[in-house]
């Protein structure tokens, strides 16, 4: 039996890193990775109680690896606080954010998928042609991006997820896209707070929480980061669980054909994907004390990842974890998180993965995927497919 070594950067381990994630949940469920200082969790149960302690698991440090801090980040991004600051923030936004807007979408999320996809015929690219735009598109609409001003935020948003050879996410290109994005998103705010529109900008500067002296609102700065937020975790995630669902379903056409003939299969088979091959699969946290679990002693100020990928495989908590099942019954996963920081996009997730995936099924029933042209996509939280031309 080999050592066991895994490293979220290794592309090699990250083409399929299942085999070694049931060996970390057998044989050391807290492992540690010496070359890279940090623990990793890989249960279910781990993994869940971790999220649901956020006193303990804290993010303030950043929850990326390439980008935790020894120190608090103070971003300004609800991802990367605790509570108290993580509450008020999240309870200010979610008055904005709310399931009644999301749900406004599905028409608009279907028209778009019209656009993307008639055009679409014989050989085409389904992550560059379909899956990346979808998501970027719907959230310069959801934000209130002027149609006039669309096509640049969509090539900004692009930059914004440029990933450069031994840099990875974090690179000159794509910091200087998301500091624009960033300038544009104040003056938009700022436009609003003269002239509200009917939009989630305009509902951002508006709402407000009662505090002991008063009600506090958002600040420009703050609104501008959450602008931010949504940009960055709502367009790679989305693209790459279209990815694995295009890959999946042709990996199973048994299941395509169920799916293609009966589409209201498609909210518990989107729940499938997200278990099956969880498009951010690694979440990190620092400790705020020592903790013992299985023998082993995490001391204070450890980088902890949890593996949520791995947790949504555990046979300890799902029956023939490894089998893609889209009839599986189960009560839920963990591809969103869980906790305060459960993902606050997962009902548009669930939306745009649902609309897209129908209208795919409606004009493509049967795809083949070229593995050979197929190119991966690299970084510690997003695993998934860049590029995956198919024939249809
Ligand atoms: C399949 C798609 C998606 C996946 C797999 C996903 C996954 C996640 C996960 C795992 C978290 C928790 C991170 C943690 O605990 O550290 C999270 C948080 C978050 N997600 Fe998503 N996400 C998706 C789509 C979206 C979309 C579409 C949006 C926005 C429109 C979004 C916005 C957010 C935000 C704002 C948070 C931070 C919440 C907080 O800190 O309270 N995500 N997401």
């Amino acid at each position: 039996m080999t050592a066991l070594y895994w490293d979220p950067f290794d592309t090699t381990i990250d083409l399929d890193p299942y085999p070694l994630w049931r060996r970390m949940r057998d044989e050391q469920p807290v492992y540690h990775n010496d070359k890279l200082a940090f623990h990793a969790l890989s249960r279910h149960a781990d993994v869940e109680a971790a999220t649901r302690d956020p006193r303990t698991y804290s993010s303030a440090y950043g929850t990326v690896l390439e980008i935790m801090t020894a120190e608090p980040m103070r971003t300004g991004m609800m991802l990367f606080m605790d509570p108290p600051e993580h509450t008020m923030l999240r309870t200010l936004v979610s008055r904005a954010f709310t399931p009644r807007r999301i749900s406004l979408l599905e028409g608009y999320v279907r028209t778009l998928c019209a656009e993307l996809l008639d055009p679409l015929t014989g050989e085409f690219d389904y992550v560059q042609d379909f899956a990346v735009q979808l998501p970027s598109r719907v959230i310069s609409e959801l934000i209130g991006v002027d149609p006039a001003d669309r096509e640049e935020v969509r090539e900004e948003i692009d930059r914004a997820f440029h990933i450069e050879e031994g840099k990875g996410i974090i690179n000159d290109v794509a910091i200087a896209a998301m500091a624009r994005l960033h300038t544009y998103f104040r003056e938009q705010v700022e436009a609003r707070r003269k002239s509200p529109r009917d939009d989630l900008m305009s509902a951002l500067v508006q709402a407000e929480v009662p505090t002991g002296d008063g009600a506090r609102r958002l600040t420009t700065a703050e609104a501008a980061d959450f602008a931010g937020l949504l940009v960055s975790g709502g367009t790679e995630t989305v693209a790459r669980l279209l990815g694995w669902a295009c890959v999946l379903l042709a990996a199973h056409p048994a299941q395509r054909a169920e799916l293609a003939a009966d589409p209201s299969l498609l909210r518990n088979a989107v729940e499938e994907i997200l278990r099956y091959e969880s498009p951010s699969p690694v979440q990190g946290r620092t400790l705020t004390r020592d903790v013992l679990l299985h023998g082993t002693t995490m001391p204070a100020r450890s980088k902890v990842l949890l593996l949520t990928g791995a947790a949504n495989r555990d046979e300890r908590a799902y029956a023939d974890a490894d089998r893609f099942d889209i009839h599986r019954r189960f009560d839920g996963h963990l591809a969103f998180g869980l906790g305060i920081h459960f993902c606050l996009g997962a009902a548009l997730a669930r939306l745009e993965a649902r609309v897209g995936l129908e209208e795919t099924l409606r004009r493509f029933p049967v795809w083949e995927v070229d593995h050979e042209r197929a190119a991966r996509l690299h970084s510690s939280t997003v695993r998934g497919y860049d590029k995956l031309p198919i024939a249809v």
